[in-house]
C-alpha cells in the first residue's frame, strides 16, 4: 500500500441529534460521561467530575437505576442518587446536561418491561435523581417476556405524562428495536450497544447499520473495553501494537486512539466514557483532533480480528 495516500479522517467531532433532526432538539456532544461507576457518597468529588465533563462539552450524562451494584458501590440506585445530591447541590447543572436513565433490569428477575414495573422503574428514578423529568429514558435489556407492545404503550405513557421528554433501547437487537418501533408512538431516538475496537461485533450484525437506516443515535458503551484498551490486559497484542502506533503518529495515548476509533463509524457514535478521573476526561477530548482515516480504521479492525481483510 502507498504511504503517498492523503485520506481524509474520519473521526466525527461534531454535535449529535438524538433521533432524526424533528424527532428531538436534544443535542449532544461527541464525547459523553457515563455514570456505571460513579459511586459512593463524595458529593464534592462526584460535583467536580460532572462539573468536568459539562464544561467539556460532554452533556450527554448516562446513569441507570442499576449503577451502583458493583465497582465498589454498595447497590442498586446508588449512582442515581449520588448524581440527586450533585443536583440537588448544584441544581444550574441540570439545565446544561441532557439526562439519561435506563430501566428494565430487575434484581432477581433479571429483566421486566412490564408496564408496572417500567413505570415504576421511572418514578423512583425520577426521585432519585430529584428532577422532574428525565430527557432520555432508555430500556436496558430487552426483556424477552415482554411484548413489544406493552413496552410501546408504557413507554408512550411516560412521555405523555411528562416525565421522560425522549426514549431509546440498549443492548437490543435489530430485530428487537424494529418490533418495538413499529409500535411506539413517539420515535425512538436512540441506541445504546457496546462498541469499541475490542467489542466489533455490531460492525456487521445490523446494528449500527440499522442505528443509521432509522435515524437512532448510537451510544456506545465502554469505548475503551472497560479499560482494557487502556492497559493492554487481554487484548491481541496485534491490535496493541497498531494503536500504539497511531498513538505515537498522532501525540497522544493508546486510550485516545481507541476512543478517536468509536468515533470514526459513519453512525457518529457517542462515546460514553467511564473513566473516574477528570485529567481522564480531559485527555479524552484530544481524541477529537485525532486524524484516523480510512485505512488507519481498517487497520484496527484487521488488528482486533486477527483476519486480513479479503
Ligand atoms: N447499556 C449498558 O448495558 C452499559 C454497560 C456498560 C457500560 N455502559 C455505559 O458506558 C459507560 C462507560 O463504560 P465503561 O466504564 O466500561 O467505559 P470505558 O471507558 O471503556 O472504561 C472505563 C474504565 O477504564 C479505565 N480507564 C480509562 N482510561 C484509562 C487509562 N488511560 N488507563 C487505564 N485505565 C483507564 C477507567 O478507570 P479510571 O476511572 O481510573 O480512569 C475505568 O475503570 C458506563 O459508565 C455506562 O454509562 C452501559
Amino acid at each position: 500500500m502507498s504511504d503517498e495516500l492523503d485520506l481524509p479522517s474520519l473521526v466525527d467531532a461534531g454535535a449529535r441529534t438524538l433521533g432524526f433532526d424533528d424527532d428531538t432538539d436534544l443535542e449532544v456532544g461527541p464525547l459523553a460521561f457515563g455514570c456505571w461507576r460513579f459511586v459512593g457518597s463524595d458529593v464534592a468529588r462526584g460535583r467536580e467530575l460532572i462539573e468536568t465533563a459539562l464544561e467539556l462539552d460532554m452533556n450527554l450524562i448516562d446513569t441507570a437505576d442499576i449503577y451502583g451494584r458493583g465497582h465498589g458501590g454498595r447497590g442498586f440506585g446508588e449512582a442515581e442518587e449520588l448524581l440527586g445530591k450533585v443536583l440537588a447541590e448544584a441544581p444550574e447543572l441540570r439545565d446544561q446536561m441532557v439526562l439519561a436513565t435506563k430501566g428494565g433490569i430487575r434484581e432477581g428477575v433479571p429483566y421486566d418491561s412490564s408496564p408496572d414495573h417500567l413505570t415504576q422503574a421511572c418514578d423512583d428514578s425520577l426521585r432519585r435523581l430529584g428532577v422532574d423529568v428525565i430527557d432520555l429514558y432508555q430500556v436496558h435489556r430487552p426483556d424477552l417476556l415482554a411484548h413489544p407492545l406493552d413496552v410501546a404503550e408504557t413507554l408512550d405513557a411516560l412521555v405523555d405524562s411528562g416525565k421522560v421528554r425522549a426514549v431509546g433501547v440498549s443492548n437490543h437487537t435489530p430485530a428487537q428495536v424494529r418490533a418495538l418501533a413499529e409500535y411506539l408512538e413517539v420515535p425512538l431516538v436512540s441506541t445504546q450497544p457496546e462498541y469499541s475496537a475490542a467489542h466489533l461485533d455490531h460492525l456487521r450484525d445490523g446494528v449500527l447499520d440499522q442505528a443509521m437506516e432509522l435515524g437512532l443515535a448510537v451510544l456506545a458503551w465502554s469505548p475503551l473495553g472497560g479499560g482494557r484498551l487502556a492497559t493492554g490486559e487481554g487484548v491481541r497484542p496485534e491490535l496493541i501494537a497498531v494503536l500504539d502506533e497511531l498513538a505515537g503518529r498522532e501525540g497522544v495515548d493508546r486510550a485516545t486512539i481507541a476512543t478517536a476509533f468509536v468515533l470514526s463509524h459513519p453512525s457518529s457514535p457517542v462515546a460514553i466514557l467511564g473513566t473516574q478521573t477528570p485529567d481522564r476526561l480531559r485527555e479524552a477530548t484530544k481524541a477529537l483532533d485525532v486524524h484516523l482515516d480510512r485505512r488507519d480504521a481498517y487497520r484496527i479492525i484487521e488488528a482486533a480480528e486477527g483476519v486480513p481483510h479479503p
